[in-house]
């Protein structure tokens, strides 16, 4: 039996480009670090093109603005995707495959990263391209890597929070168990108890990798094999399922995504709500929000105290086939500089990726959140790190969406979970 041994946390980096140098870098037959469309357009300079998910922060168009201001001859122009991220990673795969030189920089989901790094599409950042990714926080920098080169700067980093009324429960429960004992409130409330995101998208995975690393489960153990025939693992589906069965997560929750989770959570129809930190700013500006004046932030619950986060965010990568590379990695420097990333957090809180800006009085004094979310994503567990990210995401979502709709048993969910993980790995 082979080990999928390109499946490993990105903690062991090191030894996954050991492992991974015996598979000819996941079959994408891509331009190498160093030769092809990598040595091309380096002096590059002119308008550009930015490539990112739907900015529900509305912090892209002010940045490019004042970008485009101050370099009237190497304007950016934003190519604007949809607000989900399994769409988001299509188009950008669509657009490579067809050597498109208009994507000269895009944003990349941190699980995306050893995917479009192995089949040669991003632009190592280094020598003429390196970039100083010296103040950032650890998780993200690793994430942006890959094989040991960074291939993207960090840009904005996602720790998951439980968000909650405060008018209705007055302490955030800390574990999973307390906040089911809760949910009697939301009944006697006539409103939903608790959702995160649970359509058969990218975040059904980190839902159910959350779920599981919260009671002590892991998706890899540390050699970086599929570990789901567990108890702990299957106590981490099993909330889930139960959850939904007894109606304590909504019928409607099969169907959420990120933004009609937080569109019923600012709505008043849910007591609890997983999501991710941008959701802060927009529940307490929006005029429609039912709950700027009530809006309580905590760690996710686990099982003895708080849970463990997923760790999302995303990076900004070069293309390959860009023709303007050197203006493009002046935008690369220009998004992630302290005063970018303030306003990131200000206008979007969204996670910034300099680490010394969770310590900043000033922003810690608007965004009270801040020191907890630091806590999180440098606790978050990040997802399978592997050019095969799309088969492995493929067998969490599928397995998990049938097993909370009831379809299988938790026991087959995860048994089938590992099968398909194993074999995502077959022939490597
Ligand atoms: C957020 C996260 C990203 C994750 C996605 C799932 O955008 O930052 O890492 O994959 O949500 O929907």
């Amino acid at each position: 039996m082979k080990t999928p041994k390109f499946l490993l946390p990105v903690a062991t980096a090191g030894v996954l480009a050991l492992t991974l140098s015996a598979c000819g870098g996941g079959g994408g037959g891509g331009t190498t670090a160093g030769g092809g469309d990598a040595e091309q357009g380096l002096d590059g300079r002119g308008p550009i093109t930015y490539v990112q998910g739907k900015d529900n922060s509305n912090v892209v168009r002010p940045v490019i603005e004042k970008w485009n201001a101050a370099h009237p001859n190497e304007t950016v122009t934003f190519k604007e995707q949809t607000d989900q991220a399994d769409q988001q990673h299509d188009d950008l795969v669509q657009n490579f495959q067809a050597k498109n030189a208009n994507y000269d920089v895009v944003s990349v989901d941190v699980v995306w990263t050893a995917e479009f790094a192995a089949k040669g599409w991003l632009q190592p950042l280094k020598d003429k391209m390196a970039l100083d990714t010296s103040a950032m926080l650890k998780p993200t920098v690793e994430a942006a890597s890959y094989k040991g080169t960074l291939y993207a700067v960090p840009k904005d980093s996602d720790g998951g929070i439980l968000y909650y009324r405060k008018d209705l429960v007055p302490t955030a429960p800390k574990t999973w168990d307390e906040m089911m004992g809760m949910c009697s409130i939301a009944t006697e409330n006539n409103i939903g108890c608790f959702a995160g995101q649970y359509a058969k998208y990218e975040g059904l995975t980190v839902n159910t990798a959350e779920a599981i690393n919260s009671t002590g489960g892991s998706v890899l153990d540390k050699d970086g094999k599929p570990n789901l025939n567990t108890p702990e693992a299957k106590a981490g589906l099993e909330n889930l399922v139960k959850a939904y069965a007894d109606g304590n997560i909504p019928k409607e929750g099969i169907t959420f995504q990120e933004e009609q989770g937080r569109q019923a959570f600012q709505d008043g129809k849910l007591l609890f709500h997983r999501n991710w930190p941008y959701v802060y700013n927009l529940a307490v500006t929006e005029g429609s929000s039912k709950v700027k004046d009530v809006l309580g932030m905590a760690a996710l619950p686990g099982t003895d105290g708080p849970g463990a986060s997923t760790l999302g965010g995303h990076s900004a990568a070069v293309s390959v086939y860009s023709k303007n590379k050197a203006t493009a990695l002046d935008f690369l420097k220009f998004i992630t500089t302290e005063e970018t990333q303030k306003f990131y957090a200000t206008q979007g809180s969204l996670a910034p990726v300099l680490s010394a800006l969770y310590d900043d009085q000033e922003l810690v004094a608007k965004l009270p959140y801040l020191p907890v979310l630091k806590t999180s994503i440098e606790n978050a567990v990040p997802r399978p790190v592997t050019p095969f990210y799309p088969a492995v995401t493929k067998a969490i979502q599928e397995n998990a969406y049938a097993a909370i709709k009831g379809e299988k048993t938790v026991d087959a969910a995860l048994s089938d979970m590992q099968k398909s993980i194993e074999s995502a790995s077959a022939g490597q």
